[in-house]
């Protein structure tokens, strides 16, 4: 099976991403979000980062013109109704993702294929929801989607044969490499990422370093592009906190179990970039850290 025509359920950080880099590629793309509102704040944030990148000497401006012409933006379900692929990327809520499945399934061709941008929910617990358990795959993407090489391909113990070859194929088209990985929450990635980014917070609280430091500490130390507290608020605090504790609910290891000061930041809406403040404050430049954090 070839595809085609990309469809996106979803267009905040991830789902922007992913509909932006389907559309660069060359696929017709249709990306559907749940208002208006939030639809057109995930084409802002496609258009400002093709910008930077024509300002980079990294797109130009013809490839930034198409990408956007090949992108459709839609509130409608339906209009996913002719992709040969869909690739959900909505809040990590189990129940949601379950029901938004069940719906398009109905929508689609019975050969296209569905897929999860999930980071750490069981992907054979969303395949269930539709009547195309076997054409149901994971493809885990990283953030910042149109910077990051790597896609996880994940295949459940039902995937029908030839499923995993052609989301292979469609994401080394999209310049990206994937890796196999089972359907075992948090993948590759997460599995090693998670406590490593965690274990960083835990430091912070016992005091073992300042935030500027832990920071420069793996970034000059071991070479990491970017140290774990700025890639939090990179990848944005509440998003690790749910993912935290989807993976300690699963495999009960005190190294998932998000620490105190990550909740209280989640609670006070601490998300990271996103919300202008985290580890660090972004409302000035360079962005300030935190340090009052751990002293309260
Ligand atoms: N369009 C095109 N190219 C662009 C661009 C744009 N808008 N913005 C930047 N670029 C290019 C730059 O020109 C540069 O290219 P070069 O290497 O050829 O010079 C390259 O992208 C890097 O950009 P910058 O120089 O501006 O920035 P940095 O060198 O600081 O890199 C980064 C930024 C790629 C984000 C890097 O810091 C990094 O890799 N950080 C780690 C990110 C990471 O770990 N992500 C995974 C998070 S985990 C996850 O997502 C899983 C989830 O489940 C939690």
């Amino acid at each position: 099976m070839q595809i085609k025509k990309v469809g996106v359920l979803g267009c905040g950080l991830m789902g922007s991403g992913i509909a932006q880099v389907a559309a660069q590629s060359g696929y017709p793309t249709t990306v559907v979000e749940v208002s208006r509102e939030v639809l057109e704040a995930g084409l802002k944030r496609i258009d400002q980062f093709l910008a930077t990148g024509v300002a980079k000497g990294k797109v130009k401006p013809e490839e930034k013109q198409a990408t956007q012409a090949r992108l459709a933006g839609s509130t409608r379900q339906e209009d996913l109704r002719d992709c040969d692929i869909v690739i959900e990327a909505v809040v990590e809520d189990l129940e949601m993702k379950r029901e938004i499945f069940a719906r398009v399934d109905g929508i689609l061709r019975s050969d296209a294929i569905l897929a999860s941008n999930t980071s750490s929910l069981s992907i054979t617990e969303m395949a269930t929801a539709t009547r195309r358990p076997g054409r149901f795959v994971g493809l885990h993407f990283f953030n910042p989607v149109p910077l990051m090489k790597l896609v996880e391909v994940i295949r459940t113990i039902q995937t029908e044969e030839g499923i995993e070859e052609t989301v292979s194929a469609f994401a080394r088209s999209l310049g990206k490499t994937p890796i196999r990985t089972s359907d075992r929450t948090g993948f590759i990635v997460n599995r090693l990422l998670v406590p490593y980014i965690l274990d960083a917070i835990r430091a912070l609280e016992e005091g073992v370093g300042s935030i500027t430091d832990i920071d420069q500490g793996l970034k000059l130390g071991c070479g990491y592009p970017m140290g774990p507290l700025t890639l939090l608020d990179l990848v944005g605090i509440d998003t690790t906190y749910y993912i935290a504790n989807i993976m300690f609910d699963e495999f009960r290891e005190r190294r998932f179990a998000p620490p105190p000061l990550m909740k209280r930041m989640v609670l006070a809406g601490f998300y990271g970039r996103k919300t202008g403040k985290g580890f660090y404050d972004y409302s000035v430049e360079p962005p300030r850290p935190n340090d009052f954090l751990t002293a309260r």
